[in-house]
Parts: C-alpha cells; structure tokens; sequence
C-alpha cells in the first residue's frame, strides 16, 4: 500500500512512524509511506499557503493554490488514483470499520491542514472525502492523518508479527476487548481470575465473550445498540 500525506509539517511524521508496528511495516515494504510538503508548492518568494477567510472572520485559511499543485505533483508519481481524504473535524467520524475499508485501498492520499481550515474549492476540486478522528478540534489535521495511518496499516496482512493479534482486538468483533493479565499470578493483593490459571480453554474463551460483553455493556453501551 501506498500513502501519500500532503502536509506543512513533514517533520512531525518522522518518529510515530519510525517504531513498533508501523516502523516494521515501512523497512519490510507492507506500506510506502511519502511526505509531501504543501509550502514548497508556494508561488511567492513568502512561502504563503494561507490567507484571510473572505466575508471576514478570525484565522487563516489555507489557499487552494499550493494544495492543488502539490497534489497535482504527487498524484502522477503513482498509476493508482488513491482515495483523497482532507483531515478536519467537518468529516465523517473514523472508526474501525473505516479503518479496515481503508486498509482494503491500493493508495491513500491524506491532506493535512492547518489554520482555520481549507478553502472549500479544495475539497470539490479534489473530490476529496472528509474525515474527522473525533469530535473535538486538535491544532491541525497531522496527529489526525498520524492516527489514520497506524489504525489502517495494523490492518495490513502481515503488518502484525506472531506475536501481535488484530483479530481479537476491541472493535474487531463489534465489542471491547476483555480484561488481560500476565505474571505475577498476584499483585499488591489482586490475584489473576482463577479460570484464566486452569488451562481449560473452552471455558476460558466463554468467560472472555462474557467479560466482553459485560465491558461494552458498561463502558461503550451504543456499541451493542449500534449493532441491533
Ligand atoms: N483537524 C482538526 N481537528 C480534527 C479532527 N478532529 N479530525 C481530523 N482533522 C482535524
């Protein structure tokens, strides 16, 4: 898979994708991951990407201009057209499921911006789908994209070592996940559940489908009526 990611800041990519999951998947080549930066696409000798919002009001909004161009730019450097997405809170909420219809693309295209938001001939332009990873505002679509990237390449076939699971996770069966333990068998006087120690795994599987449930029951109730 390849994923492109249009942004002002290169440099904030650099180490969350350099560790653990995500840093294996790019030195095995699961996942190619380019950084372009919107301001070398600039027209004036200012670097400007951004300007104040027509019909007056507060901040910045970034022009179409260098997002255009620099698009532009890094489309051709691949055959598949890619899934365009513009990072900002207006956008369809990302979950999980997002996450595996992503992992299932050839190409991503994320655009991160800053300021108060895109021009919005960016996003008929581009045709680009809006995301948003929660309702609340962060300084800039960056840690979003970041955040998009690790959900969707620890989806990828052979992304996750031996050791590593995605199929038991939390919202890959539609429920969080149950409680965990390892040693020591007791700590500061809380002691691991007797069934997880007596090695009959039939019953060790019933007991982790009902702590599921339990849990999303308590903590996530619009889960289970999601489902209904
Ligand atoms: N940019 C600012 N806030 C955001 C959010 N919640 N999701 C995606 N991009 C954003």
């Amino acid at each position: 898979m390849r994923i492109d990611v249009l942004t002002l800041f290169t440099e904030m990519f650099e180490s969350p994708l350099s560790y653990s999951i995500l840093g294996r998947a790019r030195e095995r080549g699961i996942v190619d991951v380019v950084l372009s930066n919107i301001r070398d696409f600039a027209k004036d000798s200012y670097k400007k990407v951004d300007d104040k919002p027509y019909g007056g009001g507060p901040g910045m909004v970034m022009m179409p201009g260098p997002v255009f161009d620099c698009f532009e730019h890094v489309q051709k450097q691949a055959d598949e057209k890619g899934r365009v997405i513009l990072l900002t809170p207006q956008g369809r909420r990302f979950d999980e499921s997002l996450a595996e219809e992503f992992s299932r693309a050839k190409r991503l295209i994320l655009i991160a911006g800053r300021y108060e938001g895109f021009d919005e001939r960016i996003r008929i332009g581009l045709d680009a789908e809006q995301v948003s990873i929660g309702d609340y505002v962060i300084s800039g679509g960056e840690l979003a994209a970041m955040v998009i990237i690790d959900a969707v390449v620890r989806l990828l076939p052979e992304a996750l070592g031996d050791e590593d699971s995605a199929a038991e996770e939390s919202f890959s069966q539609g429920l969080l996940e149950y409680p965990q333990y390892t040693r020591p068998e007791e700590f500061q006087g809380m002691k691991v559940p007797d069934i997880l120690l007596s090695g009959n795994h039939a019953k060790i599987a019933e007991w982790r489908k009902q702590q599921s449930l339990e849990r999303t029951k308590k903590q996530r109730p619009d889960l289970i009526n999601g489902n209904q």
